[in-house]
Protein backbone atom coordinates (compact mmCIF):
# COMPACT_ATOMS: atom_id res chain seq x y z
CA UNK A 1 0.00 0.00 0.00
CA UNK A 2 3.40 2.20 0.71
CA UNK A 3 3.91 1.90 -2.69
CA UNK A 4 0.42 2.67 -4.71
CA UNK A 5 0.15 5.63 -1.74
CA UNK A 6 3.34 7.12 -3.39
CA UNK A 7 2.13 6.56 -6.57
CA UNK A 8 -0.70 8.68 -5.57
CA UNK A 9 -4.15 7.86 -5.06
CA UNK A 10 -5.97 11.28 -4.70
CA UNK A 11 -9.46 11.10 -6.79
CA UNK A 12 -8.90 7.28 -7.18
CA UNK A 13 -11.64 5.31 -5.92
CA UNK A 14 -10.22 2.44 -4.03
CA UNK A 15 -11.97 -0.61 -3.62
CA UNK A 16 -11.23 -1.47 -0.43
CA UNK A 17 -11.70 -5.77 0.70
CA UNK A 18 -11.79 -5.63 4.40
CA UNK A 19 -13.17 -8.48 6.51
CA UNK A 20 -16.07 -6.42 8.75
CA UNK A 21 -17.55 -10.04 9.68
CA UNK A 22 -18.28 -9.18 13.26
CA UNK A 23 -20.23 -10.31 16.01
CA UNK A 24 -23.24 -9.11 16.43
CA UNK A 25 -26.00 -9.12 18.87
CA UNK A 26 -29.38 -7.76 16.74
CA UNK A 27 -27.71 -4.81 15.09
CA UNK A 28 -25.50 -4.20 18.11
CA UNK A 29 -21.92 -5.11 17.31
CA UNK A 30 -19.91 -7.22 20.46
CA UNK A 31 -16.87 -6.82 19.26
CA UNK A 32 -15.64 -4.05 16.36
CA UNK A 33 -11.90 -5.30 16.51
CA UNK A 34 -12.05 -6.44 13.08
CA UNK A 35 -13.07 -2.65 11.80
CA UNK A 36 -10.64 -1.26 14.22
CA UNK A 37 -8.39 -3.23 12.24
CA UNK A 38 -8.96 -1.96 8.83
CA UNK A 39 -8.49 2.19 9.97
CA UNK A 40 -5.14 2.58 9.08
CA UNK A 41 -5.35 1.56 5.30
CA UNK A 42 -8.48 3.39 5.25
CA UNK A 43 -7.25 6.08 6.82
CA UNK A 44 -4.27 6.31 4.89
CA UNK A 45 -6.45 6.25 1.42
CA UNK A 46 -8.79 8.74 2.47
CA UNK A 47 -5.64 11.06 4.35
CA UNK A 48 -4.34 10.64 0.53
CA UNK A 49 -7.70 11.73 -1.07
CA UNK A 50 -8.88 8.67 -2.04
CA UNK A 51 -12.49 7.92 -2.94
CA UNK A 52 -12.88 4.38 -0.19
CA UNK A 53 -15.44 2.03 -1.32
CA UNK A 54 -14.92 -0.52 1.84
CA UNK A 55 -16.71 -4.08 1.13
CA UNK A 56 -16.93 -7.20 2.80
CA UNK A 57 -18.76 -10.19 3.89
CA UNK A 58 -21.03 -10.97 7.33
CA UNK A 59 -22.10 -14.18 8.29
CA UNK A 60 -23.29 -16.82 5.74
CA UNK A 61 -25.99 -15.65 4.05
CA UNK A 62 -27.60 -17.85 1.02
CA UNK A 63 -26.83 -15.74 -2.02
CA UNK A 64 -29.39 -13.25 -1.16
CA UNK A 65 -30.39 -10.09 0.72
CA UNK A 66 -30.99 -11.14 4.55
CA UNK A 67 -31.65 -8.53 6.58
CA UNK A 68 -30.10 -10.29 9.78
CA UNK A 69 -27.05 -10.17 7.69
CA UNK A 70 -26.68 -6.49 6.59
CA UNK A 71 -23.42 -4.50 6.99
CA UNK A 72 -25.21 -1.59 8.12
CA UNK A 73 -24.19 -1.50 11.36
CA UNK A 74 -20.68 -2.22 10.46
CA UNK A 75 -21.07 1.03 8.27
CA UNK A 76 -21.94 2.97 11.38
CA UNK A 77 -19.44 1.83 13.70
CA UNK A 78 -16.96 2.00 10.70
CA UNK A 79 -18.07 6.16 10.33
CA UNK A 80 -17.80 6.52 14.51
CA UNK A 81 -14.76 5.60 14.13
CA UNK A 82 -13.33 7.59 11.42
CA UNK A 83 -15.12 10.55 13.07
CA UNK A 84 -16.90 11.22 9.53
CA UNK A 85 -20.18 10.34 7.68
CA UNK A 86 -19.92 6.90 5.77
CA UNK A 87 -22.52 6.72 3.05
CA UNK A 88 -24.11 2.71 3.44
CA UNK A 89 -24.91 0.87 -0.06
CA UNK A 90 -27.84 -0.95 0.26
CA UNK A 91 -26.38 -3.07 -2.31
CA UNK A 92 -23.51 -4.48 -3.69
CA UNK A 93 -23.11 -3.36 -7.30
CA UNK A 94 -26.61 -2.20 -7.91
CA UNK A 95 -27.55 1.08 -8.29
CA UNK A 96 -27.38 2.10 -4.85
CA UNK A 97 -23.73 1.04 -4.98
CA UNK A 98 -23.15 2.69 -8.23
CA UNK A 99 -24.80 6.14 -6.87
CA UNK A 100 -23.06 6.32 -3.76
CA UNK A 101 -19.64 5.37 -5.14
CA UNK A 102 -20.42 8.27 -7.33
CA UNK A 103 -21.07 10.37 -5.06
CA UNK A 104 -17.70 10.05 -3.15
CA UNK A 105 -15.85 13.16 -2.56
CA UNK A 106 -12.00 12.92 -2.56
CA UNK A 107 -11.09 12.03 0.97
CA UNK A 108 -14.66 10.41 1.15
CA UNK A 109 -15.31 7.04 2.51
CA UNK A 110 -18.37 4.57 1.57
CA UNK A 111 -19.13 0.96 2.36
CA UNK A 112 -21.07 -1.65 0.46
CA UNK A 113 -24.04 -3.92 1.53
CA UNK A 114 -22.99 -7.37 2.39
CA UNK A 115 -21.02 -9.12 -0.78
CA UNK A 116 -22.45 -12.49 -0.11
CA UNK A 117 -26.07 -11.21 -0.73
CA UNK A 118 -24.73 -11.85 -4.50
CA UNK A 119 -24.45 -15.69 -5.12
CA UNK A 120 -21.20 -14.67 -7.53
CA UNK A 121 -19.23 -13.73 -4.57
CA UNK A 122 -19.13 -17.23 -3.13
CA UNK A 123 -20.35 -19.64 -6.05
CA UNK A 124 -18.12 -22.47 -6.97
CA UNK A 125 -18.68 -21.26 -11.10
CA UNK A 126 -15.91 -19.39 -12.41
CA UNK A 127 -17.89 -17.10 -14.98
CA UNK A 128 -20.38 -16.74 -12.25
CA UNK A 129 -18.30 -15.69 -9.97
CA UNK A 130 -15.72 -13.59 -12.67
CA UNK A 131 -18.85 -11.59 -13.89
CA UNK A 132 -19.71 -10.69 -10.19
CA UNK A 133 -15.76 -9.17 -9.84
CA UNK A 134 -16.64 -7.51 -13.59
CA UNK A 135 -19.34 -5.61 -12.00
CA UNK A 136 -17.19 -5.22 -8.75
CA UNK A 137 -14.31 -3.88 -10.97
CA UNK A 138 -16.06 -1.51 -12.24
CA UNK A 139 -16.75 0.44 -9.52
CA UNK A 140 -13.14 0.91 -8.95
CA UNK A 141 -9.70 1.93 -10.14
CA UNK A 142 -7.56 0.14 -7.49
CA UNK A 143 -7.80 -2.71 -5.32
CA UNK A 144 -6.51 -3.07 -1.93
CA UNK A 145 -7.14 -6.45 -0.05
CA UNK A 146 -6.98 -6.15 3.31
CA UNK A 147 -9.43 -8.68 4.95
CA UNK A 148 -6.91 -10.87 6.35
CA UNK A 149 -9.43 -13.02 8.36
CA UNK A 150 -11.19 -14.18 4.42
CA UNK A 151 -7.91 -14.98 2.49
CA UNK A 152 -8.93 -18.09 2.52
CA UNK A 153 -11.93 -18.15 0.68
CA UNK A 154 -11.38 -18.72 -3.00
CA UNK A 155 -14.33 -15.82 -3.47
CA UNK A 156 -14.79 -12.81 -5.88
CA UNK A 157 -13.84 -10.12 -4.50
CA UNK A 158 -10.45 -12.24 -2.73
CA UNK A 159 -9.54 -14.21 -5.31
CA UNK A 160 -10.60 -12.56 -8.25
CA UNK A 161 -11.61 -8.99 -8.20
CA UNK A 162 -7.26 -8.26 -7.67
CA UNK A 163 -6.69 -9.85 -11.42
CA UNK A 164 -8.97 -6.91 -12.77
CA UNK A 165 -6.78 -3.99 -10.88
CA UNK A 166 -3.88 -2.55 -10.18
CA UNK A 167 -3.92 -4.01 -6.75
CA UNK A 168 -1.90 -3.92 -3.37
CA UNK A 169 -1.98 -5.61 0.21
CA UNK A 170 -3.34 -3.58 3.03
CA UNK A 171 -1.47 -2.49 6.54
CA UNK A 172 -3.58 -5.06 8.34
CA UNK A 173 -2.69 -8.01 5.78
CA UNK A 174 1.09 -6.99 5.87
CA UNK A 175 0.88 -6.81 9.82
CA UNK A 176 -0.88 -10.22 10.24
CA UNK A 177 1.58 -11.87 7.36
CA UNK A 178 4.79 -10.44 9.03
CA UNK A 179 3.29 -12.03 12.67
CA UNK A 180 2.61 -15.43 11.47
CA UNK A 181 5.91 -15.73 9.70
CA UNK A 182 7.40 -15.59 12.91
CA UNK A 183 5.52 -18.52 13.76
CA UNK A 184 6.66 -20.80 10.44
CA UNK A 185 9.77 -19.71 9.86
CA UNK A 186 12.29 -19.78 12.85
CA UNK A 187 10.20 -20.09 15.79
CA UNK A 188 11.52 -19.33 19.09
CA UNK A 189 11.31 -22.15 21.23
CA UNK A 190 9.35 -23.83 23.38
CA UNK A 191 6.92 -23.39 20.87
CA UNK A 192 3.44 -23.82 22.79
CA UNK A 193 0.11 -23.92 20.74
CA UNK A 194 -3.21 -23.52 22.85
CA UNK A 195 -5.65 -25.32 20.99
CA UNK A 196 -9.52 -24.86 21.80
CA UNK A 197 -12.76 -24.75 19.95
CA UNK A 198 -15.82 -27.31 19.42
CA UNK A 199 -15.29 -29.71 16.73
CA UNK A 200 -11.92 -30.99 16.28
CA UNK A 201 -12.52 -31.91 12.57
CA UNK A 202 -11.68 -27.84 12.09
CA UNK A 203 -8.41 -28.26 13.34
CA UNK A 204 -7.30 -31.88 12.08
CA UNK A 205 -5.03 -30.31 9.89
CA UNK A 206 -3.18 -27.68 11.86
CA UNK A 207 -2.66 -30.29 14.05
CA UNK A 208 -1.66 -32.66 11.60
CA UNK A 209 1.21 -29.46 10.79
CA UNK A 210 2.03 -29.01 14.00
CA UNK A 211 3.06 -32.24 15.07
CA UNK A 212 6.24 -31.16 13.07
CA UNK A 213 6.85 -27.55 14.46
CA UNK A 214 5.77 -27.12 18.24
CA UNK A 215 7.17 -28.29 21.16
CA UNK A 216 3.87 -28.45 23.21
CA UNK A 217 0.02 -28.60 22.16
CA UNK A 218 -2.58 -28.16 24.90
CA UNK A 219 -5.74 -29.21 23.99
CA UNK A 220 -9.33 -27.88 25.66
CA UNK A 221 -12.54 -26.66 24.57
CA UNK A 222 -15.26 -29.43 22.69
CA UNK A 223 -12.27 -31.24 20.97
CA UNK A 224 -10.90 -32.66 23.95
CA UNK A 225 -13.33 -35.15 24.33
CA UNK A 226 -12.52 -36.90 21.15
CA UNK A 227 -8.62 -36.58 22.50
CA UNK A 228 -9.98 -37.85 25.93
CA UNK A 229 -11.83 -40.94 24.08
CA UNK A 230 -9.42 -42.10 21.86
CA UNK A 231 -7.37 -42.55 25.32
CA UNK A 232 -10.15 -45.24 26.19
CA UNK A 233 -11.97 -42.74 28.25
CA UNK A 234 -15.72 -42.37 28.56
CA UNK A 235 -17.01 -38.73 28.08
CA UNK A 236 -20.45 -38.99 29.02
CA UNK A 237 -22.93 -36.84 26.79
CA UNK A 238 -19.84 -34.92 25.92
CA UNK A 239 -18.94 -33.14 22.41
CA UNK A 240 -17.66 -35.66 20.68
CA UNK A 241 -16.47 -36.58 16.84
CA UNK A 242 -16.63 -40.35 16.95
CA UNK A 243 -15.72 -40.86 13.34
CA UNK A 244 -12.35 -38.99 13.83
CA UNK A 245 -11.33 -40.94 16.87
CA UNK A 246 -8.83 -43.07 14.97
CA UNK A 247 -7.35 -40.00 13.39
CA UNK A 248 -6.65 -38.39 16.97
CA UNK A 249 -5.13 -41.72 18.08
CA UNK A 250 -2.72 -41.37 14.92
CA UNK A 251 -1.80 -38.25 16.37
CA UNK A 252 -1.31 -38.92 19.60
CA UNK A 253 0.96 -41.61 18.47
CA UNK A 254 2.47 -39.13 16.40
CA UNK A 255 3.33 -36.77 18.86
CA UNK A 256 4.89 -39.49 20.94
CA UNK A 257 7.30 -40.30 18.30
CA UNK A 258 7.90 -36.83 16.79
CA UNK A 259 8.62 -35.87 20.46
CA UNK A 260 5.95 -33.29 20.86
CA UNK A 261 4.13 -32.97 24.42
CA UNK A 262 0.49 -33.45 23.75
CA UNK A 263 -1.34 -32.23 27.35
CA UNK A 264 -4.87 -33.22 27.50
CA UNK A 265 -7.38 -32.17 30.19
CA UNK A 266 -7.02 -33.76 33.71
CA UNK A 267 -10.61 -32.10 35.05
CA UNK A 268 -13.60 -30.41 34.01
CA UNK A 269 -16.64 -28.81 34.79
CA UNK A 270 -19.35 -31.05 33.75
CA UNK A 271 -22.84 -30.67 34.03
CA UNK A 272 -26.50 -32.67 33.00
CA UNK A 273 -26.91 -29.95 30.04
CA UNK A 274 -25.79 -26.94 28.45
CA UNK A 275 -26.14 -23.69 29.82
CA UNK A 276 -28.83 -20.66 29.04
CA UNK A 277 -26.49 -18.41 27.12
CA UNK A 278 -29.22 -15.67 26.77
CA UNK A 279 -30.26 -15.69 30.39
CA UNK A 280 -27.19 -16.12 31.64
CA UNK A 281 -28.90 -18.37 34.41
CA UNK A 282 -26.28 -19.71 36.81
CA UNK A 283 -25.45 -23.29 36.07
CA UNK A 284 -24.90 -26.03 37.57
CA UNK A 285 -21.95 -28.33 37.66
CA UNK A 286 -19.42 -30.58 39.55
CA UNK A 287 -16.18 -30.61 39.15
CA UNK A 288 -14.72 -34.25 37.65
CA UNK A 289 -11.50 -35.88 36.99
CA UNK A 290 -11.18 -36.05 33.13
CA UNK A 291 -11.37 -39.57 33.38
CA UNK A 292 -14.13 -39.98 34.96
CA UNK A 293 -17.09 -37.87 33.32
CA UNK A 294 -20.12 -39.38 34.60
CA UNK A 295 -22.32 -40.99 32.16
CA UNK A 296 -25.36 -38.26 32.32
CA UNK A 297 -22.94 -35.42 31.99
CA UNK A 298 -20.77 -33.16 29.48
CA UNK A 299 -17.48 -31.28 30.06
CA UNK A 300 -18.35 -27.35 29.69
CA UNK A 301 -14.99 -25.92 30.50
CA UNK A 302 -11.28 -27.05 31.69
CA UNK A 303 -11.24 -27.52 35.33
CA UNK A 304 -9.37 -25.84 38.04
CA UNK A 305 -6.05 -28.49 38.44
CA UNK A 306 -6.01 -28.19 34.29
CA UNK A 307 -6.01 -24.27 33.84
CA UNK A 308 -2.95 -24.35 36.34
CA UNK A 309 -0.94 -27.24 34.62
CA UNK A 310 -1.85 -25.02 31.16
CA UNK A 311 -0.23 -22.43 32.47
CA UNK A 312 2.89 -24.07 33.87
CA UNK A 313 3.62 -25.28 30.59
CA UNK A 314 2.74 -21.86 29.15
CA UNK A 315 4.90 -19.85 31.67
CA UNK A 316 8.26 -21.08 30.23
CA UNK A 317 7.41 -20.87 26.67
CA UNK A 318 9.16 -18.33 24.04
CA UNK A 319 6.15 -18.57 21.53
CA UNK A 320 3.11 -19.16 21.68
CA UNK A 321 0.08 -19.38 19.62
CA UNK A 322 -3.38 -19.97 20.89
CA UNK A 323 -6.70 -20.60 18.88
CA UNK A 324 -9.96 -21.32 20.37
CA UNK A 325 -11.78 -20.77 23.70
CA UNK A 326 -11.41 -23.65 26.25
CA UNK A 327 -15.15 -23.88 27.58
CA UNK A 328 -18.40 -22.40 26.42
CA UNK A 329 -16.62 -18.92 27.51
CA UNK A 330 -19.73 -17.14 26.68
CA UNK A 331 -21.64 -18.10 29.93
CA UNK A 332 -20.06 -16.91 32.89
CA UNK A 333 -19.83 -20.19 35.00
CA UNK A 334 -17.72 -22.01 31.97
CA UNK A 335 -15.45 -18.94 30.98
CA UNK A 336 -12.99 -19.49 33.78
CA UNK A 337 -10.80 -21.84 31.59
CA UNK A 338 -10.21 -19.73 28.67
CA UNK A 339 -9.60 -16.56 30.93
CA UNK A 340 -7.12 -18.32 32.85
CA UNK A 341 -5.33 -19.25 29.51
CA UNK A 342 -5.38 -15.65 28.29
CA UNK A 343 -4.28 -14.77 31.79
CA UNK A 344 -1.23 -17.33 31.39
CA UNK A 345 -0.48 -15.66 28.08
CA UNK A 346 -0.24 -12.18 29.20
CA UNK A 347 2.05 -13.44 32.52
CA UNK A 348 4.86 -15.11 30.02
CA UNK A 349 7.28 -13.50 28.42
CA UNK A 350 6.89 -15.13 25.30
CA UNK A 351 5.91 -13.72 22.12
CA UNK A 352 2.12 -14.27 22.05
CA UNK A 353 -0.40 -14.61 19.20
CA UNK A 354 -4.30 -14.78 19.78
CA UNK A 355 -5.48 -16.36 16.42
CA UNK A 356 -9.28 -16.64 15.75
CA UNK A 357 -12.55 -14.48 15.81
CA UNK A 358 -14.01 -16.50 18.79
CA UNK A 359 -10.44 -16.54 21.22
CA UNK A 360 -9.66 -12.81 20.22
CA UNK A 361 -13.31 -11.81 21.15
CA UNK A 362 -12.84 -13.83 24.12
CA UNK A 363 -10.06 -11.52 25.08
CA UNK A 364 -11.93 -8.83 24.74
CA UNK A 365 -14.92 -9.70 25.99
CA UNK A 366 -13.74 -10.75 29.60
CA UNK A 367 -11.85 -7.55 29.85
CA UNK A 368 -7.89 -8.00 28.51
CA UNK A 369 -6.14 -5.46 27.47
CA UNK A 370 -5.07 -6.46 23.66
CA UNK A 371 -1.74 -4.59 24.30
CA UNK A 372 -0.78 -7.71 26.53
CA UNK A 373 -0.42 -9.90 23.87
CA UNK A 374 2.37 -9.59 21.16
CA UNK A 375 -0.22 -9.79 18.43
CA UNK A 376 -4.36 -10.53 17.97
CA UNK A 377 -5.03 -11.67 14.68
CA UNK A 378 -8.18 -10.88 13.12
CA UNK A 379 -8.25 -14.41 11.31
CA UNK A 380 -9.28 -17.66 12.43
CA UNK A 381 -9.74 -20.03 9.71
CA UNK A 382 -7.31 -17.98 7.48
CA UNK A 383 -4.10 -18.10 10.52
CA UNK A 384 -4.70 -21.70 10.96
CA UNK A 385 -4.87 -22.27 6.89
CA UNK A 386 -1.40 -19.40 7.05
CA UNK A 387 0.24 -22.05 10.04
CA UNK A 388 -0.60 -25.46 8.13
CA UNK A 389 1.43 -23.77 4.50
CA UNK A 390 -1.59 -23.61 2.55
CA UNK A 391 -1.72 -21.13 -0.19
CA UNK A 392 -4.10 -18.72 0.62
CA UNK A 393 -6.12 -17.35 -2.91
CA UNK A 394 -6.25 -13.61 -1.08
CA UNK A 395 -2.56 -13.62 -0.48
CA UNK A 396 -1.98 -15.21 -3.83
CA UNK A 397 -4.00 -12.68 -5.25
CA UNK A 398 -2.14 -9.86 -4.18
CA UNK A 399 1.16 -11.39 -5.19
CA UNK A 400 1.05 -11.85 -8.43
C1 LIG B 1 -14.08 -15.59 9.66
O1 LIG B 1 -14.89 -15.16 10.49
O2 LIG B 1 -13.28 -16.51 9.92
C2 LIG B 1 -14.01 -14.91 8.33
O3 LIG B 1 -14.73 -13.73 8.32
C3 LIG B 1 -14.43 -15.85 7.23
O4 LIG B 1 -15.77 -16.18 7.35
P1 LIG B 1 -16.33 -17.52 6.67
O5 LIG B 1 -15.76 -18.67 7.46
O6 LIG B 1 -17.82 -17.42 6.73
O7 LIG B 1 -15.82 -17.54 5.24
Amino acid sequence: IDELLAEGVSGKRVFVRADLNVPLDGTTITDDGRIRAVLPTVKALAGAGARVVVASHLGRPKGAPDPAFSLAPAAARLGELLGAEVPFATDTVGESARATVAGLGDGGVAVLENLRFNPGETSKDDAERGAFADELASLADVYVGDGFGAVHRGHASVDDLPARLPHAAGYLIAAEVSVLKKLTEDVKRPYVVVLGGAKVSDKLAVIDSLLAKADRLLIGGGMAYTFLKAQGHEVGISLLQEDQVPVVKEYMERAERNGVELVLPVDVLASTEFPDLRTKAPAEYTTVDADRIPADKEGLDIGPKTRELYASKIADAATVFWNGPLGVFEHPDYAGGTRAIAQALVDSKAFTVVGGGDSAAAVRTLGFDEDAFGHISTGGGASLEYLEGKTLPGLAALED
